[in-house]
């Protein structure tokens, strides 16, 4: 590319049903635990990468707003990494839009940070496969990693004793999963969350007692969903996701001091699910950092709790299926 074009890029957020949910490096941003998704059709995040041979600093400007502190500094600290990898030095103009509010716990930071990922390789011309994109993404942000791919997808943390962990914790679709599953999103609350994700993983990682239990579960939770999507069998994929979804939410509770996303709008969500369950519908919640609840269902019942959800709560509904990995838009001159 030359300096004036601008190489555009698309992702979309992805939903965890096995949690990522602490580091055990936080510079490489390597995790404890694989974690799996699905990558929704839902809240792209498109983001456009221009280099400025002029500029003394990057320009990041995020949904109309020129970033600065903490923003500014993540992304500034991630095109360091790319410049370095692809031995450049130009500076770049950075303007990424988002359709899903940020910080509120609905994986905004997994579809920008691939998307940025992508658009940032394209614009400053470093080779690499998807696999090798979403190493680079992670360390933008972890969950980032999975959105690179679409469907299910899964996040290797990497042998804790790899030669070259870097190179070892990537993602990578699912290829065997039979499953139509939809997630409807309760959207609660849309306001950034009090703590950070990032500072409530290392929080619980150092002092929560629940949390090596969550690891040793979490790793068998996997085992199993990897059984249960190849099979299909929504009810096993949907119990899997509820309860590693409860035990993240647990570990963290129990961190000093604690960390509690989950508000009685919540539980009451959850209430619902259950009486759902009752019924015969089969539904099952997960939450990530804040205090929104995703329903994970099959496809063909998604319309049907989605209209529940509304009936029972003031949230907003929104009903996603499974979505597309990162692509490029466009290169304009
Ligand atoms: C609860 O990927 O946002 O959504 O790597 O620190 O940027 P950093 O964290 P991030 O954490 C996501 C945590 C989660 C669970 C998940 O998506 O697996």
């Amino acid at each position: 590319m030359t300096a004036r074009e601008t190489a555009v890029a698309v992702a979309h957020p992805n939903i965890a049903l096995i949690k990522y949910w602490g580091k055990r490096d936080e510079h490489l941003v390597l995790p404890v635990t694989d974690s799996l998704s699905m990558t929704l059709d839902v809240f792209p995040t498109t983001t456009a990468v221009r280099l400025d041979p002029d500029a003394a600093a990057d320009h990041v400007v995020m949904d109309g707003v020129l970033a600065r502190g903490e923003v500014l500094r993540r992304a500034t600290t991630f095109l360091d990494l790319v410049r370095e990898r692809a031995g450049r030095l130009e500076r770049a103009v950075v303007d990424t839009r988002n359709t899903v509010p940020v910080g509120a716990g609905l994986a905004s930071s997994a579809s920008g940070f691939a998307a940025l990922a992508l658009a940032a390789a394209q614009a400053y011309g470093l080779p690499g496969d998807a696999e090798q994109l979403s190493r680079l993404a992670r360390r933008g942000s972890g969950s980032a990693a999975r959105s690179v791919f679409g469907g299910f997808v899964v996040w290797h943390a990497g042998p804790p004793d790899a030669a070259d962990p870097d190179h070892a914790s990537y993602a990578e679709p699912v290829t065997d999963a039979h499953l139509d599953a939809a997630l409807v999103a309760v959207v609660l609350e849309e306001g950034p969350k009090p703590v950070s994700s990032r500072e409530a993983m290392r929080r619980t990682v150092a002092t929560s007692p629940l949390y090596r239990d969550w690891v040793t579960d979490s790793r068998a939770d996997l085992a199993r969903m990897h059984t249960a999507l190849g099979e299909g069998d929504m009810a096993a994929v949907g119990a899997i996701t509820e309860r590693n979804a409860l035990g993240m939410h647990a570990t963290m509770e129990a961190a000093r001091p604690a960390v509690r996303y989950r508000t009685a709008a919540t539980d009451a969500v959850l209430g619902h699910i259950r009486r759902l369950r009752e019924e015969g519908v089969g539904a099952w919640a997960t939450m990530d950092a804040g205090p929104n609840v995703k329903v994970l269902c099959a496809s063909a019942d998604a319309r049907r709790i989605a209209a529940r959800m509304r009936e029972t709560t003031d949230a907003r509904v929104i009903v996603a299926h499974s979505g597309p990995g990162a692509r490029l838009q466009r290169v304009t001159a």
